[in-house]
């Protein structure tokens, strides 16, 4: 029923723009606007909102951005008492979105790249789930899913951003999260289905491919889940992959059965999509419930 992430905090400085710039280009945006954002505080967020209980492990730097860093976690309830504060600037993201609502982003990772395995609870009583990404230095991140691993709970990677994952990391993994470039970096391209079932081979139980505006996909040994995107007008799809991530964790966390979890988890994912901003998007359950029809 309790959820752990271990990963990133940072404050996200975003702007629209008509369109992402290329090398040595300038293009013209509007006001900055800044908000709580990282992968790992995003995925926080998403399952506490979605009525996990949640504990962050993670780092901020004592400066100016670490108030709008924390201000999705401790608005969203998520327990802090695993959070240090180390001698580095808070993470920051340069953003840019187009008006085609796509983005890039650019991570200075700042205190995160400073958190060592010495920063991990001393064990993981309690939890049943660990979410971790891949926005702190690998070598914390393989040392939470050992830990996490050997006291019997359910690890979920999000492989995001693409950089190597170590083969133990997936071995310790129960279900793996990519979107199509990451599944590309990890099995080469190919066949959505074909490469996910080939990394079945390497650890995890199972195995989601989110597809953007095509939906998400996940095999295991006996399943195969294809399931249509909710339809939204995108607006801004940063973090809608963490809130993904994030709301199956927590609907996994809470007894839902896969395709059900799955099904949470894509509604409120598309909801992230139709406002500004990463966690400042995420749906409320009600929102969520109101959108599935129920
Ligand atoms: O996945 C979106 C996130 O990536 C942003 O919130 C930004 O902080 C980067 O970590
Ligand atoms: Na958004």
């Amino acid at each position: 029923m309790s959820v752990l992430v271990v990963g990133s905090i940072n404050a996200d400085v975003t702007v629209r723009a008509s369109r992402i710039p290329g090398p040595g280009e300038t293009v013209l945006g509007n006001e900055a606007r800044t908000s709580p954002g990282g992968k790992g505080a995003n995925g926080a967020v998403a399952a506490a909102l979605a009525g996990a209980r949640v504990s962050m492990v993670g780092a901020v730097g004592d400066d100016a951005f670490q108030e709008v860093a924390l201000s999705g976690l401790r608005r969203a309830g998520v327990d802090l008492g695993g959070l240090r504060t180390l001698d580095a600037p808070t993470g920051l993201a340069l953003i840019t979105v187009s008006d085609a609502g796509e983005n890039a982003i650019t991570v200075a990772s700042g205190a995160n790249a400073r958190l060592t395995p010495a920063h991990l609870p001393a064990d993981c009583a309690g939890f049943t789930h660990l979410l971790l990404q891949q926005e702190l230095p690998p070598a914390i991140t393989l040392e939470a899913a050992r830990r996490a691993s050997a006291a019997g709970l359910t690890v979920l990677l999000n492989a995001a951003p693409t950089r190597d994952t170590a083969p133990e990391l997936l071995s310790l993994t129960g279900h793996l999260l990519v979107n199509e470039h990451e599944l590309a970096a990890l099995a080469g391209e190919g066949d959505f289905e074909a490469s996910a079932r080939a990394l079945l081979q390497r650890g995890p139980q199972a195995v989601t491919v989110t597809l953007g505006g095509a939906g998400s996909l996940t095999v295991t040994a006996q399943e195969t889940h294809r399931l249509p995107a909710h339809p939204v007008d995108a607006l801004d799809t940063t973090g809608a992959g963490d809130t993904f991530c994030g709301v199956l964790t927590a609907r996994l966390s809470h007894g839902d059965r896969l395709e059900a979890a799955l099904r949470w988890a894509g509604i409120a994912a598309a909801l992230a999509c139709t406002r500004p901003g990463a966690q400042d998007a995420m749906p409320t359950w009600a929102e969520v419930l109101r959108e599935s029809g129920r």
